[in-house]
């Protein structure tokens, strides 16, 4: 079975994969090898799912500043059964209640995931518990959103759905084949310099620059990325270009919204930048529809 990302993530690559796919480094597509994938903001992980089932990936390092998103990551790798054990009573629980109850179920399991202390070194049953919560809350959380505050509380509402699957036992099973041999680690970006060299693939997607002052893509984290994070990943671009590694990275287009708008072109001017359609922003009004584009960076051709 094919795995899928086990969260819904913003910016999620799922519907741009196609368009991605097409513009992989040629030696992949016609070899089937990647000798080395690198992926620093690995969030749901569409791109390398989409890799892992049709190619082979002889060596991974998948990382991202999210703790708890990493930590779940290597929960599914060491110990899929027991999160699957654990995510079903709390499935149970939880569908079992009408919906005021869910909704105060919701947050009760909010506040426990936010008064856990956890040690995110060491593997312990509290990474299990942490897991599930962590599952449960993209799940059943108001758009999947992954936001906190500036205390570092997640601080998303409940959202209303029907019949959420909290656990997808096969696909959870599956996703562990896959990150059988990842390596996984939590951290910022520049740390996966090390793990670059001439050999590798690596892609980059991170958050967007937002589109326009109302939306807030950009906070999964209490940081957050602005404008200056833009251009020390574009040094990092740069960097990793010259250690003769193949990359691409995607981000969304400020063009969108402001024709003048040059910073990525600026940023990335010595390298191979293309717009594509991307199928965000959908308004039922046919007259009001944007074209919105993605950016698609990469060091090839
Ligand atoms: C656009 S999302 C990636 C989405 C992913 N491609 C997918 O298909 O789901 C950006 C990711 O970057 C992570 N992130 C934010 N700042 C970061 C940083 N400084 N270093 C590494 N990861 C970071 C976020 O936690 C988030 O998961």
């Amino acid at each position: 079975m094919n795995a899928k990302p086990f969260v819904k993530w913003a910016g999620g690559k799922g519907q741009l994969m196609g368009e991605l796919g097409k513009r992989l480094p040629s030696e992949i597509l016609q070899d089937g090898v990647i000798p080395r994938y690198v992926e620093p903001f690995v969030g749901g992980g569409a791109m390398f799912f989409h890799l892992q089932g049709r190619y082979e990936i002889r060596e991974s390092y998948l990382s991202d500043n999210n703790a708890d998103l990493i930590l779940t990551y290597e929960v599914i790798k060491k110990d899929a059964q027991r999160l699957i054990d654990e995510l079903l009573e709390i499935e149970s629980f939880h569908l079992q209640k009408s919906e005021d109850e869910r909704k105060e179920n919701y947050y009760r399991i909010r506040e426990a995931y936010n008064s856990q202390k956890i040690d995110h070194q060491t593997m312990s049953q509290e990474w299990i518990e942490r897991a599930a919560y962590f599952i449960f809350l993209n799940k059943t959380c108001f758009n999947g959103l992954y936001r906190l505050n500036s205390k570092g509380l997640f601080n998303v509402p409940f959202g209303r759905y029907k019949n959420p699957t909290i656990c997808d036992g096969k696909n959870l099973k599956a996703v562990q084949d896959y990150l059988k041999d990842t390596n996984l680690f939590q951290g910022d970006f520049t740390d996966s310099k090390e793990y670059i060299n001439e050999e590798s693939f690596v892609y980059l997607d991170p958050p967007y620059r937002p589109l326009n002052h109302t939306s807030h893509f950009t906070n999964y984290s209490k940081e957050g990325f602005n404008d200056d994070s833009q251009k020390k990943l574009a040094n990092f671009f740069k960097e990793t270009d010259e250690k003769g590694a193949k990359l691409m990275l995607s981000n969304s287009d400020p063009k969108n919204q402001d024709e003048g708008d040059k910073f990525f072109d600026e940023l990335y001017s010595d390298f191979n930048l293309e717009r594509i359609p991307a199928k965000r922003n959908i308004n039922r009004d046919a007259s009001r529809r944007g074209k919105i584009n993605e950016l698609i960076v990469r060091n090839y051709h």
